[in-house]
């Protein structure tokens, strides 16, 4: 059984906002005074050329502008890096590629260009479209400013609007939470991610949490509640976070959740690579602050770590992502990806099946309701669990 190359991502990674928000932990920095973005495209540049002998010959199907908030990059900086990294590498003819936009930073002008530069999805962090719970939440923008911007994207042409929300927010109770999604619906999104607010270590929210957060149970309503809205609203929840319209899934998510290949550049960023000629699967990582990584980007001192994800490991890693996926995955796909023979997880598998949590037609595998529901109870079963000794053959 041997590793076959999958599809292949681009991440890109823009580490600035205007203001940290409370309840974030991505590698985000708050800005100070005027940011050096045109040296962060060179560093982005010569990143990526550090990183090119790991794909060569290959095809990028999507790419991603994440943050931090990426809708600081003025447009002709974003037109200039995929113009310069398309001269290095392939992209697909279709290939999609979205930008994060914070609604407090995303005026028409600026969206009609990043358009002509080529980005043809915008991806909206609105979290809410209730004033109280955005001040709470400490975002830069109101309702009226979320609301403008998607319609200004509409206007520039964007067929392809996610747009994040979060609930069990600070103070919302059920009507609340409905009303957003609502909201939202009415502004006509092909894509929708609906998170759980969580309290991640090292924020301001953990440190010292917001009063009048709903309890778990009411969470759990919320979410029922909401997909419920974006079902007869026809959006498919496809994802445990997400729903879209049919034929608007987000493909570089997808590629993620398959357990396909990315490059990752920017500070902090991530990549997984599958070596074929090596038969090894490498993940590698860039360091997280701004400066360091401005200093160093295309030398060997840029790199925060990388490390090989060995055959014993590769089950739990391809369920940590497939798992989310109602669809699950399909055998040839774990095959393809993994290098491991279906054998090798048969014990796990028989276990989960018993139990109810993943249902298996001999073609594909998914997860069932209860499946979905204890995720962390599945993915247990997969975490070093004892690999056939064949899987070498
Ligand atoms: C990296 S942010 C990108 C969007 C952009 N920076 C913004 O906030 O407008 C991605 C999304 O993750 C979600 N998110 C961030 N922190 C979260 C948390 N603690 N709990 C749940 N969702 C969170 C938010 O919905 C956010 O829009
Ligand atoms: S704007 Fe987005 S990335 Fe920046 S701190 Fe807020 S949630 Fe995090």
């Amino acid at each position: 059984m041997s590793l076959v190359t999958p599809p292949l991502s681009l991440y890109v990674h823009v580490p600035w906002c205007v203001r940290k928000c409370p309840y974030c932990d991505f590698n985000s920095h708050q800005g100070r005074g005027e940011l050096p973005m045109a040296a962060y495209v060179d560093a982005l540049l010569a990143d990526l050329d550090f990183d090119l002998p790991l794909v060569w010959g290959r095809t990028i199907r999507t790419v991603f502008f994440g943050g931090g908030t990426p809708s600081l990059m003025p447009a002709d900086l974003v037109d200039r890096f995929l113009q310069q990294a398309s001269s290095r590498l392939r992209f697909a003819p279709d290939c999609e590629i979205t930008l994060e936009a914070n609604p407090g930073t995303a005026e028409y002008g600026r969206l009609a260009d990043y358009r002509a530069a080529g980005v043809n999805r915008l991806s909206f962090g609105v979290q809410s479209f209730d004033d109280g719970c955005l001040e709470r939440l400490g975002r830069i923008h109101d309702s009226a400013q979320a609301e403008g911007a998607i319609r200004a994207a509409q206007d520039a042409g964007f067929a392809e609007l996610n747009l994040d929300l979060m609930y069990a927010l600070p103070g919302q109770d059920l009507a609340m939470a409905e009303r957003d999604v609502e909201r939202a619906i009415a502004l006509s999104p092909t894509h929708v991610s609906h998170y759980q607010l969580t309290l991640e270590p090292n924020t301001v929210f953990a440190a010292r949490p917001p009063e009048r957060l709903p309890d778990d149970d009411l969470a759990w309503d919320m979410q029922e509640r909401c997909q419920a809205l974006l079902a007869q609203a026809g959006f498919q929840h496809y994802e445990t976070s997400a729903y879209a319209r049919p034929g608007h899934r987000s493909e570089h998510n997808l590629n993620y959740w398959r357990f396909g290949d990315y490059l990752g550049i920017g500070a902090g960023a991530h990549g997984k690579i599958t070596l074929g000629a090596e038969q090894t699967i490498l993940r590698r990582w860039k360091h997280k602050h701004p400066t360091k990584y401005l200093e160093t980007a295309g030398t060997p001192a840029a790199i925060g770590g990388d490390e090989r994800i060995e055959p014993a490991r590769r089950p739990f890693e391809f369920m940590l992502n497939a798992l989310r996926l109602h669809e699950g995955f399909a055998w040839t796909q774990f095959e393809a990806r993994t290098g491991l023979p279906r054998a090798a997880i048969a014990a796990s598998m028989s276990t989960a099946r018993e139990r109810g949590w993943l249902q298996d037609d001999g073609e594909r595998v998914s997860p069932t309701e209860t499946g979905r529901r204890f995720t962390n109870d599945v993915l247990e079963l997969f975490l070093d669990a004892p690999i056939e000794a064949d899987i070498g053959a």
